[in-house]
């Protein structure tokens, strides 16, 4: 591999769910500075055709697509715009998820509500990527990121279907790595520690922060280009022989949520 092209993403195509704000923005803007065409997707169009409109103002290549990842024509549809837009796809990050922010008490938490947080962390990166492999299988490049959490190991309060979503998430990533892999396709996570995005801010309090960062080595919380970098890394040739690997970037601590 020529060094100067490890992080090189010219003539790749990346799809990006939530795309619209916080560490799906910040990877968007990433994956465009080192040359790919990026399609942006989000539940919300504004925000999605905003992030685009910066890339393209800074001389990237960027389109917009309004994405519900936990409706299925919404996935059929995005990767339909992505080859039309683009021709390819190299490149997958399936980040739009959420749920948790500590409002699940398993006493009162609903059925529909459990389910629903599944379909939104672990079926939407499963059909996402089942729609996205053969078109990497069929451009010979393929990486997939899915935006997991350090909930995915860490023991928190009234989160216990956020969690053990992301948990689930980092496991399949080790299996469909497995199964993908002899088409050349990698897929990888990244578990963000506490990031400063506006999910974040809806359970953040200054209490809860003094404690997240007391098991926090390196004190401060998480920029969003702290996570994006790390996608940078996967999405590109620089880890052609990393798959199956969740990579935490946290400040090296745990940030519980109690
Ligand atoms: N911020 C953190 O501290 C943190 C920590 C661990 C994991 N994460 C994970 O990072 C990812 C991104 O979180 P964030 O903090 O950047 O959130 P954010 O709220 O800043 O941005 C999320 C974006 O996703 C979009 N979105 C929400 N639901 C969607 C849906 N159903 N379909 C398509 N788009 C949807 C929103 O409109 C928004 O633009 C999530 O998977 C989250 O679980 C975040």
């Amino acid at each position: 591999m020529d060094i100067m092209n490890h992080f090189n993403l010219k003539d790749k195509t990346a799809i990006v769910t939530g795309g619209g704000n916080g560490i799906g923005k910040s990877s968007c803007e990433i994956l465009a500075a080192y040359g790919a065409n990026v399609v942006v997707s989000d539940l919300k169009l504004e925000d999605a055709e905003s992030t685009a409109f910066e890339i393209n103002a800074k001389g990237g290549k960027a389109v917009a697509v309004a994405c519900n990842v936990t409706k299925d024509e919404d996935l059929v549809n995005l990767v339909n715009v992505a080859k039309q837009k683009f021709g390819s796809i190299e490149i997958l990050v399936n980040n739009a998820g959420g749920g948790g922010a500590g409002r699940e008490n398993p006493y009162k938490i609903s059925v529909d509500d459990f389910a629903w947080v599944f379909k939104l962390n672990v079926f939407s990166a499963w059909r996402l990527s089942q729609l996205c492999a053969p078109e990497m299988e069929k451009s010979g490049y393929g990486s997939i990121i899915n935006i997991t959490s350090m909930s995915s190991v860490n023991k928190s309060p009234n989160i216990s279907a956020y969690a053990s979503s992301k948990a689930a998430l980092n496991h399949m990533t080790a299996n469909l790595a497995f199964d993908y892999g002899a088409q050349g396709i990698r897929m990888n996570a990244v578990g963000p520690g506490a990031t400063k995005t506006r999910a974040l801010a809806s359970v953040l309090t200054p209490e809860i922060e003094n404690k997240m960062l007391k098991g926090t080595p390196i004190k401060r919380l998480g920029e969003v280009e702290d996570i994006s970098g790390a996608v940078l890394y996967f999405a590109a040739p620089i880890s052609e022989w990393v798959s199956g690997q969740v990579l935490f970037v946290n400040g090296g601590g745990v940030q519980t949520l109690d």
